[in-house]
């Protein structure tokens, strides 16, 4: 029996005012509330939307969780929020590492490795992104890079620790092109992933780049995929939940 329960999260990137965030969801509700008897759900949204997203949410299942944060708790700290913040408001989830935060802002695997730890001490999930350039893809070097990665950025955790993540294999030149990823190669370097370090043998590893609708099922038929980060096609939540359902039903048969 598959051990892993699947999870889908949408990165809303930036998009969305609190008042689009609220009409989405109340879209979106009716129509998820049947997929979550078989897979988690995730909606990552702005910071300026998570009161509201909490709100619209209240008294279902799917969580809701923010894309970023800072490792301190409070202080001198212009534009930042806190894990601790994001307790408060009641956030499940959040993403670390984007490579949309590596290329444009500075993350680190050293500062990701940070946000990693105040995440854990909140008891907020982690979904950690790691992923290969085009040249380094080119090069052979893909799995090298997210182990390098891996290694850098949450090699001081316990395997305990590490269990509770999640993982998200995201090809940078996969992210917002249209070119996903070839199904098998990712399921390859997840399969790489699981073994890079202890305690993510049974974790959750998510393929993210240009999943949509058609290609979803394609990818979570494979054995080690358990779901998906998806940005452009989780922005409209009739596409998203035809995303999640469509990968549903390979799940279930896998
Ligand atoms: P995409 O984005 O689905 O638009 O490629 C994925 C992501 O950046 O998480």
């Amino acid at each position: 029996m598959r051990r892993r329960r699947p999870l889908f999260a949408a990165n809303w990137k930036m998009h969305k005012s609190p008042q689009e965030a609220r009409a989405y969801v109340t879209a979106f509700l009716p129509e998820a509330e049947s997929l979550v008897a078989s897979v988690d759900i995730v909606l990552l949204a702005p910071f300026i939307d998570l009161e509201c997203v909490c709100d619209a949410l209240s008294g279902s299942t799917i969580g809701f969780g923010a894309q970023d944060c800072f490792w301190e708790r409070e202080g001198a700290f212009t534009g930042e929020v806190s894990a601790s913040m994001l307790k408060k408001i009641g956030c499940s989830h959040c993403v670390v590492g984007h490579s949309e935060r590596r290329r444009l802002f500075g993350d680190t695997d050293e500062t990701v490795g940070r946000k990693v730890t105040a995440l854990l001490a909140e008891d907020i999930t982690p979904i950690v992104c790691v992923g290969e350039s085009l040249d380094e893809n080119r090069a052979g070097r893909t799995a090298e890079r997210v182990q390098e990665q891996l290694r850098a950025g949450l090699g001081y955790l316990s395997d305990a620790e590490r269990a509770v993540l999640v993982i998200a294999y995201e090809p940078v030149w996969a992210i917002g092109t249209g070119l996903a990823d070839n199904p098998k190669s990712a399921n390859n370097t997840i399969q790489t992933i699981r073994s890079a370090a202890g305690g993510l043998g049974e974790a959750r590893i998510l393929y993210g780049g240009s999943m949509t609708a058609e290609n979803s099922a394609a990818f979570c038929a494979e054995s080690d995929i358990d779901g998906g980060l998806v940005g452009s096609a989780s922005l409209d939540p009739n596409k998203f939940v035809r995303l999640i359902a469509s990968a549903t039903q390979v799940f279930d048969a896998r």
